[in-house]
């Protein structure tokens, strides 16, 4: 992180209760004021699904972690701008906070719009979504709790599904092997509308402990 970068999250730090630079779980209940379900979207980039879904579902608490400088700036901002409660925003890597973060079953849903798929071979061991990954978040998500993940990439949502379908803790809501290729009533992260708008196919991921 540049000094510069610091001095800026410092800022950010004293005068947002929406930012967490965090290594231990805080107490989710006083925080948000209330025991409504913990959703968790992980890689919010600038944060147009986790505002949105905030304000469409007010009874309903939403965490995004992602360590994108310029996104956590515009996204604590537009927080703050429309008076938004029940989002607040972590600041790292998921996958070393979410174990330090989260009890077990405590995740309502977890979303992952757009991971970035690393499409260079030998990139792909920077890929998010991997076996371990996947079992920390089926250990944080309560029974019932869903993940939902969004690709434009081929080959990497066919590695996702192959690695799901060996969890036995987790059932594909579309039936093995399968995903949706639209999906309606839900808002769009900003990877999705550019997608949409240049005709990409789009890979959803639907799964349900
Ligand atoms: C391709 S962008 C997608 C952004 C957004 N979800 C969207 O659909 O518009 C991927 C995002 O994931 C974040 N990211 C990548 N690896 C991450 C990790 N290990 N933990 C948290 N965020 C991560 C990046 O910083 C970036 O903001």
């Amino acid at each position: 992180m540049s000094f510069k970068n610091l001095i800026s999250f410092e800022e950010i730090s004293e005068n947002s209760s929406n930012f967490l630079d965090i290594d231990s779980r805080p107490n989710w209940e006083e925080l948000f004021g209330n025991r409504n379900p913990l959703n968790l979207e992980i890689g919010f980039g600038v944060g147009n699904f986790i505002i949105e879904m905030g304000i469409r579902e007010p009874s309903e608490n939403f965490i995004g972690i992602d360590f994108y400088h310029k996104g956590i700036r515009k996204v604590i901002t537009r927080i703050a701008k429309y008076e938004i409660c029940n989002a607040r925003i972590v600041y790292g890597d998921a996958k070393e906070k979410i174990p330090l973060l989260f009890n077990a079953e405590e995740l309502n849903r977890v979303y992952i719009n757009f991971p970035d798929p690393w499409p260079k071979k030998r990139h792909h061991k920077r890929r998010l979504i991997k076996p371990d990954f996947i079992k920390i978040l089926v250990e944080k998500l309560k029974r019932g709790g869903e993940i939902y993940i969004a690709t434009d990439h081929e080959a990497y949502a066919m590695e996702i599904l192959d690695f799901f379908k060996n969890e036995l803790l987790l059932k594909n809501k579309n039936g093995i092997g399968v995903f949706l290729s639209q999906k309606q009533g839900i808002p769009k992260s900003k990877y999705e509308k550019k997608f949409i708008q240049a005709g990409e196919r789009i890979f959803y991921l639907e799964f349900e402990k």
